[in-house]
């Protein structure tokens, strides 16, 4: 038998709705096989914030690094200022455990309403390096609130960092059937950046030949995004263009309550961390109206991550189920009546 031993931050509005219906799910996929679940939760977020100060202690990193791997709701709230729960607990969750690979995978489920007129078949994942670019906080400002203020943010990009995500992606898209990797940047603006990232991208080309690459502008990929998306397989992209493009990868397939993804260290080194690409929606908190299915297929990507494919699958596979039926019937359904049917799904 085999344990998984996952540390659980439920965290901020919506949050321990969503992780509760996915841990709900995890339990009926691996009822009856030779894999348990052990869950440690970490209290974190906007309440300890306003009860400690503290977003995310050195302690707590220590202690949710020896977990497999982590399953995180979501985190911010309108009563903590801006910035503080997202770069004091998300991302420094990110940075420290090294998760350059931010998977987030886009699929047009048949039933899915879509705004896209003419969507065709949309199944393409987007690699988005997850501890560079505008994110790693090089930047700052002078004269704050004078007429002569200076605001810089400095985008980092490391041939290191650059040419790991890179592999990464190509070895992702080398796995796929139609083995296509498309390089999203601005070179044309971002010159020192973006020929950094291009002739990465041609370096490691050489070594998949099978891999056909292309390249699109940032701009022009959110048109191709609304007009021609079938055309993606594999986006590689940086930090900033990956948190646009898949808020729009997510609202042309479904929308955000749909849309799972993967903080992932490859190497092993420390966990990997699984979330819905949604925020705490505090609007809708603790109303039981929030689509718990984000999390649940972040939870089969972390299936996916830790070897358990059929498992993984199962939960897809449901999800597909339930949102084919879904489109047949006008009822909305709480969070943890989704979780159920979905439970029910996977049981075997
Ligand atoms: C996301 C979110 C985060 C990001 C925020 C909350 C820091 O938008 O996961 O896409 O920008 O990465
Ligand atoms: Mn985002």
């Amino acid at each position: 038998t085999r344990e998984l031993d996952l540390a659980v931050i439920a965290g901020d509005g919506i949050g321990p709705e969503v992780v509760a219906e996915g841990l709900k799910v995890l339990d009926a996929v691996l009822a009856g096989s030779d894999v348990t679940v052990r869950t440690t939760p970490y209290e974190l977020g906007a309440r300890r914030w306003h009860e400690t100060g503290e977003t995310l202690t050195d302690a707590d990193l220590e202690a949710i690094g020896q977990h497999e791997a982590i399953l995180l709701g979501a985190i911010g709230d309108p009563g903590v200022p801006s910035g503080v729960l997202e770069r004091g607990l998300l991302l420094k969750l990110r940075f420290a455990f090294d998760h350059y690979v931010n998977l987030r995978p886009s699929k047009l489920y048949p039933g899915v309403p879509t705004p896209l007129g003419n969507p065709g078949e949309i199944d393409f994942v987007v690699v988005r390096e997850g501890t560079e670019g505008p994110y790693v906080g090089n930047g700052g400002a002078i004269r704050v609130g004078t007429p002569a203020e200076v605001a810089n943010e400095v985008s980092v990009n490391t041939a290191y960092g650059v040419e790991r995500v890179v592999r990464d992606a190509f070895a992702r898209a080398q796995a796929r059937p139609r083995k296509h990797l498309t390089l999203v940047h601005k070179h044309n603006v971002l010159v020192h950046a973006g020929h950094l990232w291009r002739r990465t991208v041609e370096a490691v080309a050489q070594e998949f030949p099978e891999v056909e690459v292309a390249y699109a502008h940032v701009d022009a990929a959110t048109i191709y995004l609304v007009n021609d998306p079938a055309r993606f397989d594999v986006i590689v992209t940086d930090n900033l263009f990956g948190d646009i493009l898949t808020d729009l990868a997510a609202a042309v397939t479904g929308g955000i309550g749909l849309a799972a993804s993967g903080n992932i260290n490859p190497t092993g080194a420390y966990p990997s961390m699984f979330e819905p690409v949604h925020g705490s929606a505090p609007d809708i908190a603790g109303q039981q109206k929030a689509d718990p299915t984000a999390t649940v297929l972040s939870v089969a990507l972390m299936l996916h991550h830790l070897g358990l494919d059929a498992e993984a699958t199962r939960i897809e596979d449901a999800v597909a189920a339930d949102i084919a039926e879904r489109a047949g019937s006008s009822a909305p359904r709480t969070t943890s009546q989704v979780g159920d049917a979905l439970a029910a799904r996977v049981a075997r």
